[in-house]
Parts: structure tokens; C-alpha cells; sequence
């Protein structure tokens, strides 16, 4: 069934809670409905949304926006013990962890309460805790606007990288329909990031469900629930630097050594720095800005704190960043959140 609804209003389909129209809305709850979609859809001005939990509206949208109401879910267990699950396009991504928790399967877990649905997931390539959603996806099923049809790609077709995929690098080309996890009969924990560890020492037992309560435990009490206060999660991504880079900022921060600095190697000249590091030695956590406030306990995270905030009041923030976090060390951040 296929919806229409002419000067939509965005508040609720936007996590940041920016109070905007877009000039047309259409969602659908089967597969098929795509084929009569796709006839009437002006290519070069439209986008498939999920929860808006990763988007920034820069303003009130001129388009088309799609929204998936496949909300379908199979699960299965093949002759090796592998489980399987196909999710509809428009299913709450947690509603996948949490029942892949349920059911004592290992994999999903440390992405549990992460904001958005599935068809999002992958062309964003979700991830928390040293685990993407793309150590899960087996297949992703999509319509090609390009040559009008359905096709289902494997997980190296997906070309996921950090934060990426091939549906986002051909942007507008490819809707997600569907995704097909695989839950491997021999996958264990992941517990290496961060202090993930510690904080389970003292468990008895290790299950699925109690790494994703650790997990939620955690988010709360660094991250913002966009349920209360809007957000995008993390606004900026993580840079990738040189070991040059690094030293320069051993040298700004009068370091005597780099361990002083947050970072994970990712080979000899490419180094991951977090973004909240950064922006936290150039003062803004905690700060506010009018309506916008940088997150106290999360300085990745923008937030709309009195839900009054406008698209440019965020933006002014953004730049505010940027700017500061050039100015001081040279790196030029880039926004995690999509600009719309
Ligand atoms: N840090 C500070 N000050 C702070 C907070 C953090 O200096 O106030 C430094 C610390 O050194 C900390 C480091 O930043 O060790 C990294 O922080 P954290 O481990 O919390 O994660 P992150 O790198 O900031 C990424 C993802 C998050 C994800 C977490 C956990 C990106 C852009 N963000 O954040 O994803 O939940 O790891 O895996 O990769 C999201 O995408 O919306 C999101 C929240």
C-alpha cells in the first residue's frame, strides 16, 4: 500500500526534532509498490529516510522523501546451526538486536539502542563497541532505480567501509528493501572495545542479553536518549591522521609522548583519533549556544536542548567546531550526519 502525503511535517521523523515540512511524502509497505513509485518519482530530488536519526535538514526539503513500511521479519536456522534473519526495510533496528539477544545469538549485541531502522543501517553501515553492521549482513535485497529492478547483493558488493557503503556512495540509485543477517553457530562475544570488559568482570555467565544491558548502561550514561532530547548521535566522524599529524599534536598539547593522546593505529601511517577528544581540549563540552547545546558528557554530540532549535542554529554550531578544531590542530573534521 502506497501513501501520499503532500506538505508533510518532519518534527517526529527527524531525531534532532527540527520543526520542518517536505513537499511530499510517500510510504510504502510491500516491495511491489516500488515499481509505481519509481514511474512517478523525479530522480534528482527525493531521498529514502529511515528514522532520521543520522540527518541533518538544513532547511525545509523541496522533494520527495520515502519511507519504508516493510515491516516483515523471517528467522531461521539452517543444517549447520547458522541462524538467519530477513528484516523489512522499515523495522526498528534495535527490535532486530534485541531479538537476536533473545534468541542467544551472538553478533549483535553491541549495537543494541542504536537509533534507526534496517534499510538505513547498511547504507550507513552502523556501529558502536568494535562491531559494524556489516560483520552481520549476509545479503541486502534493493531496487535499482537505475535499470528498474530488484537485486540482491552480497556482502562484498556492499562495499562497506567506516561509516560508508555502496549505497551511499551511489547515492539515489539504490533502496533498500531488505537485509538478511547471518548469525554464525560459532560466533562468541566482542568484547575488546574500550572498557567493555571490565565493566562484566564480575559476570557469572556471559549471555547475549547481558552484554547488550551493559551496553545500554553504558550509552546512557554518555549519550543522549533522542526519545528526551534530539540529537543525531554522533555528530562528527572520527579523523583518520598521519603520524605526522600526531606529532603535531603531541607538540600543541606539549605531550612528551603520543600515548598521551587517544588513538588506534590503523596502519603505519594511518591513525584514528576520536573527534570527541579533539573537541573536548578546545572547550566546547558542555558549552550553549542559544537553543543548541554541545552534550556534557559527549562533545560529539550536538543536541537540540530546548527542542527550539532551527537548522541554522546548528549549523552555526557545526562550524564553530570545525573552525576551533582547525584553528588549534589542524585537522579538519568531517560531519557524521548527513546534510539534507
Ligand atoms: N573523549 C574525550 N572526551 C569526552 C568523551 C570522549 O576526550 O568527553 C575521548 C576519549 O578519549 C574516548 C574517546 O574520545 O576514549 C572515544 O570516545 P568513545 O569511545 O565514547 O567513542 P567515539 O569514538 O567518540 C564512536 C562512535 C559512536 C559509538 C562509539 C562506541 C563515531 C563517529 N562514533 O564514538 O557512534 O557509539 O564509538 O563505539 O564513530 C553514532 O554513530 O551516532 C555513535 C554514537
Amino acid at each position: 500500500m502506497i501513501t501520499t502525503l503532500e506538505n508533510y511535517n518532519l518534527l517526529h521523523s527527524n531525531t534532532f526534532r527540527l520543526n520542518i515540512n517536505c513537499a511530499r511524502w510517500i510510504s510504502y509497505t510491500s516491495e511491489s509498490d516500488l515499481y509505481d513509485i519509481s514511474e512517478k518519482l523525479d530522480r534528482h530530488n527525493f531521498f529514502s529516510i529511515g528514522e532520521g536519526s543520522n540527518i541533518l535538514f538544513t532547511g525545509d526539503y523541496s522533494g520527495t522523501i520515502l519511507h519504508s513500511e516493510i515491516l516483515d521479519m523471517e528467522m531461521s536456522i539452517d543444517a549447520n546451526g547458522d541462524m538467519f534473519i530477513i528484516a523489512g526495510a522499515g523495522l526498528k533496528m534495535d527490535d532486530i538486536v534485541y531479538h537476536t539477544c533473545l534468541a542467544g545469538r551472538w553478533g549483535m549485541e553491541n549495537l543494541s539502542h542504536i537509533p534507526g531502522e534496517v534499510g538505513a543501517s547498511v547504507v550507513q553501515n552502523v556501529g558502536a563497541y568494535g562491531t559494524e553492521i556489516k560483520d552481520l549482513v549476509d545479503e541486502v535485497r534493493c531496487f535499482d532505480l537505475q535499470d528498474n529492478k530488484f537485486v540482491t547483493l552480497k556482502n562484498k558488493d556492499c562495499r562497506f567501509s567506516y561509516r560508508n557503503s555502496l549505497f551511499k556512495e551511489q547515492k539515489g540509485r539504490y533502496i533498500v528493501t531488505k537485509v538478511k543477517y547471518k548469525f554464525a553457530k560459532e560466533r562468541e562475544a566482542n568484547l575488546e572495545y574500550g572498557n567493555l570488559k571490565d565493566h562484566l568482570r564480575d559476570a557469572d555467565s556471559l549471555t547475549p542479553m547481558l552484554v547488550r544491558d551493559t551496553i545500554i548502561a553504558i550509552r546512557d550514561e554518555k549519550l543522549p536518549r533522542v526519545e528526551e532530547i534530539g540529537s543525531a548521535g554522533s555528530f562528527f566522524k572520527n579523523p583518520i591522521i598521519s603520524k605526522k599529524e600526531l606529532e603535531n599534536i603531541q607538540k600543541i598539547m606539549g605531550f612528551e609522548n603520543v600515548r598521551q593522546i587517544p588513538h588506534y593505529e590503523i596502519n603505519h601511517n594511518e591513525i584514528k583519533i576520536p573527534a570527541a577528544w579533539l573537541i573536548d581540549k578546545c572547550g566546547f563540552k558542555g558549552k550553549r549556544f542559544g537553543n543548541v547545546s554541545v552534550w556534557e558528557k559527549q562533545p560529539l554530540v550536538i543536541v537540540n536542548l530546548t527542542g527550539k532549535a532551527t537548522p541554522e542554529e546548528i549549523i552555526d554550531v557545526e562550524n564553530k567546531i570545525i573552525k576551533e578544531v582547525v584553528d588549534k590542530f589542524g585537522i579538519t573534521l568531517s560531519p557524521e550526519v548527513e546534510h539534507i
